[in-house]
């Protein structure tokens, strides 16, 4: 399958907005979805709806058939080892708070210490704050470097043997940064650290192998991968998932319930209390096979084609700075101008159907390391091309004219 032509997949992309045909570069706050995911939505709730994990009549086994097998593609799009370290969340806030939480009550006690990075996404962030606050633990921060990139020899400095556990992103949202997870994950394995990687960003735009990568825990955001809202997904390894207590508790999470004494289900029910979203998980299993029909590397090349052709035209327009030129990052463009403001530049884009996203992006320590109060970013994904580079550019000479006067 070919990436050409693939933006007529998207119906909200043959949409128009203020009377412009829409420009989406906002694909890291959530991606557009391909008909086939819409299509298989209506489908499922029309033809085949019934409930998971609790009936033995026909359209019920049928879901949880098709719930298990979302779970086989999503082990397959990550390469876990088993369908059983694929556990599924609303979402991958949800995701990181599950870790956060479950993680901290088995393994993390007063003097212990956490370690996050000065770019990662405020979800990453604030549970980590809550659960040193809880525990009595230290929490640590990596820095970034002036081109956003993550301080190394600084993390280094920063990892002693009381660290539990590493949380970073693999992908900044808000200025494109690729981390060097692998190394990351090495240094912190060397020390004892557990690491979690929130893949919100990274896995819509390139290939993810967990097991290659030796992480504990990988989560992903279901909407970022042109699935619907409401789901997201975390990878744990086994054996760290079997000695964390439950997250939620409630039904489907058990074994044997009597008043006296409950004892869990195993993985991964374990982390999956009450009737899951398998509507939703049914949809991004659909999304998941759009995505590999595609090609994972292949979108990650048409990405890094589209960040190449687009950052000289930009950094051409006259008082345009661009925040984060880490040497590896995604196609994510997040830039100040001087005398406009970014939420004034959003603005008036919008009125030329052109939508990106303005203000701190949910990483207001990101920002504050670059002295910013926001930016403009403009993200990209496999519908975006050339044309899409150009009207946004086209659009800021035009926007920037009538600001600065
Ligand atoms: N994390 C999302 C963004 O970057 C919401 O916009």
């Amino acid at each position: 399958m070919s990436l050409d032509n693939c933006r007529s997949d998207f119906p909200m992309l043959q949409k128009m907005m203020h009377g412009h045909p829409i420009c989406y570069l906002d694909s890291a706050a959530t991606a557009q979805k391909p008909s086939v995911v819409i299509d298989s939505i209506k489908r499922f709730y029309q033809e085949e709806y019934g409930t998971v994990h609790r009936a033995v009549y026909e359209i019920a086994l049928a879901s949880t058939e098709a719930y298990d097998r979302a779970r086989t593609k999503l082990r397959a799009f990550l390469n876990a080892k088993h369908d059983r370290e694929i556990i599924f969340t609303s979402g991958c806030t949800e995701a990181i708070n599950l870790v956060a939480s479950s993680f901290s009550r088995a393994f993390i006690s007063e003097g212990d210490e956490v370690i996050i990075s000065q770019i990662d996404h405020h979800s990453n962030i604030v549970p980590w704050q809550i659960v040193c606050e809880e525990r009595k633990a230290v929490l640590k921060v990596i820095p970034a470097l002036d081109d956003g990139s993550l301080d190394l020899d600084a993390f280094e400095r920063l990892l002693s043997d009381r660290c539990k556990i590493v949380a970073v992103g693999h992908a900044s949202n808000s200025i494109g940064t690729i981390n060097p997870v692998r190394e990351i994950i090495k240094m912190a394995h060397s020390k004892g650290a557990k690491v979690l990687v929130d893949g919100a960003q990274s896995a819509p735009h390139m290939p993810i192998n967990v097991q290659e990568l030796d992480c504990d825990f990988y989560t992903l955001a279901g909407h970022k991968l042109m699935g619907p809202t409401g789901v997201g997904v975390l990878y744990g390894k086994e054996e760290l998932l079997e000695q964390m207590p439950p997250y939620q508790s409630g039904g489907d999470m058990i074994d044997r319930v009597s008043l006296e004494k409950t004892t869990y289900a195993d993985l991964p029910l374990k982390f999956e209390a009450g009737t899951p979203m398998f509507a939703q998980v049914i949809a991004l299993g659909v999304a998941i096979d759009y995505l590999t029909a595609k090609g994972m590397d292949r979108i990650f090349q048409h990405e890094l084609e589209l960040l190449e052709y687009a950052k000289p035209k930009l950094m051409e327009i006259d008082g345009l700075r661009i925040i984060g030129e880490a040497k590896n990052k995604l196609a994510i463009l997040s830039f100040v101008v001087e005398g406009a403001h970014h939420l004034d530049i959003g603005t008036f884009l919008d009125l030329k159907g052109i939508a990106v996203r303005t203000g701190h992006h949910c990483a207001q320590p990101c920002m504050d390391r670059f002295s910013v109060t926001g930016t403009v970013r403009a993200s990209l994904a496999l519908y975006n091309d050339k044309e899409d580079i150009d009207r946004l550019v086209n659009g800021l000479e035009d926007v920037l004219k009538k600001l600065r006067v």
